[in-house]
């Protein structure tokens, strides 16, 4: 049997009927285009995250995206963020000619350290923008505390973080704006792209509604700058589909992540999640030595890994225009080289993973041997 990392057809065959049904309704209905499955999953998002807006858009980056403009954020401006993340987190600052300005993160948790960034402020800052990597919010309170000292505001990229618990708040409902990634194999993910923003803000909420669509405010009016971020009916269909069972979903994960860092202690650095979070394991993420190694002895066993993320946004090419080299942030350096993800999904099996864990169990006894 095939081990996969994120199996996405085995939820669709535990789900198949329903999710079956709900985009057969958008096939009949025909309206692909904001058809009233967007509106019915904006209002049970906004439900379950415990905000006043959900704003559904075609993907995680555009999210950010229509988060920052709607902000305002301007070319020149800065915006402090995390050097340990997926591109778009950086990239999207980068891209409305605005600087990121990275601060490390705390190892321990992978999320930015909250007692650095004050330091990084400047009167050109605008936002901070953490990342709650892995499934695990940021410190939040923290770096809100911060935030409000220096008239900032705070965009949470919960993109792997939807459903998770902060102080048993949800993430995504615990700043200015929080949002999210839709993408397949997310904790709740559609079949193709997708994203949200989140929002108390009546204001913000509406010039992200208006910037989703063209800075439309009625039908080719523009009383701003927008782009095309939609998010397609047929993928809002799937969504509330599986909102259905996103509770089930989220406890699955959460017991599996629980059971290899049980099964996992004492051989390799098994996450770390804060008394106060509930991880929703977007990615299940260990530490290794030698790990190209250790992957290598795993895929000889069938185990596919993943490295979320080999290089630092600082260290990448496309920012190479910041100067920031090797030895700017180590914390993000050293995780950088040593994390590994492995497979991690709802439907994951106790054999399965027994299977997985007996193979990374030996595949580091070998290296540490060797
Ligand atoms: C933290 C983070 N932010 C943003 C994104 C971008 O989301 P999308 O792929 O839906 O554009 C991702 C995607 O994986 C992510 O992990």
């Amino acid at each position: 049997m095939t081990i996969e990392l994120h199996d996405v057809r085995a939820q669709y065959r535990r789900l198949k009927p329903r999710i079956d049904a709900r985009m057969q309704a958008v096939l009949e209905h025909g309206q692909f285009i904001m058809g009233p499955e967007v509106a019915e999953l904006e209002a049970k998002l906004a439900a379950f995250v415990g905000v006043k807006h959900c704003i559904g858009v075609s993907d995680g980056t555009k999210a950010l995206l229509v988060a920052m403009m709607a902000l305002g954020i301007d070319p020149g401006d800065e915006v402090i963020t995390t050097p340990f993340t997926f591109i778009a987190t950086g990239e999207m600052i980068a891209l409305l000619r605005a600087k990121p300005v990275f601060v490390d993160i705390d190892p321990r948790t992978y999320n930015l350290d909250p007692a650095k960034i004050e330091a990084a402020v400047t009167t050109r800052t605008r936002a901070i923008m953490p990342v709650s990597l892995y499934g695990q919010c940021a410190d939040m309170d923290a770096i809100n505390a911060v935030a409000a000292r220096h008239g900032l505001a705070v965009i949470e990229d919960g993109g792997q973080s939807f459903g998770a618990l902060y102080h048993g708040r949800r993430s995504c409902a615990l700043s200015t704006i929080g949002t999210t990634s839709f993408f397949p194999t997310k904790a709740l993910g559609c079949y193709g792209d997708g994203g949200a923003c989140f929002t108390d803000d009546d204001a913000l909420a509406e010039r992200m509604r208006q910037i989703r669509v063209h800075g439309q405010s009625r039908r080719y009016y523009h009383p701003i700058i927008g782009i095309n971020a939609r998010l397609d009916t047929l993928q809002a269909a799937v969504l509330l589909a599986k909102v259905e069972v996103l509770a089930e979903d989220l406890a699955a994960r959460e017991r599996i992540g629980r059971r290899y860092g049980e099964k996992l202690a004492g051989a390799v650095r098994t996450p770390y999640i804060e008394p106060h979070n509930r991880s929703v394991y977007a990615q299940y993420t260990i530490e290794v030595d030698a790990r190209t190694d250790v992957q290598a002895r795993l895929k000889a066993e069938g185990i596919p890994t993943a490295v979320h993320y080999p290089l630092p946004l600082h260290l990448q090419p496309a920012f190479a225009g910041l100067g920031l080299g090797e030895g700017s942030f180590p914390k993000s350096e050293a995780a950088a080289r040593r994390v590994m993800s492995l497979p991690m999904h709802p439907d994951l099996d106790e054999a399965t993973q027994d299977r997985i864990v007996a193979a990374v169990r030996s595949a580091v006894a070998v290296r540490t041997a060797a």
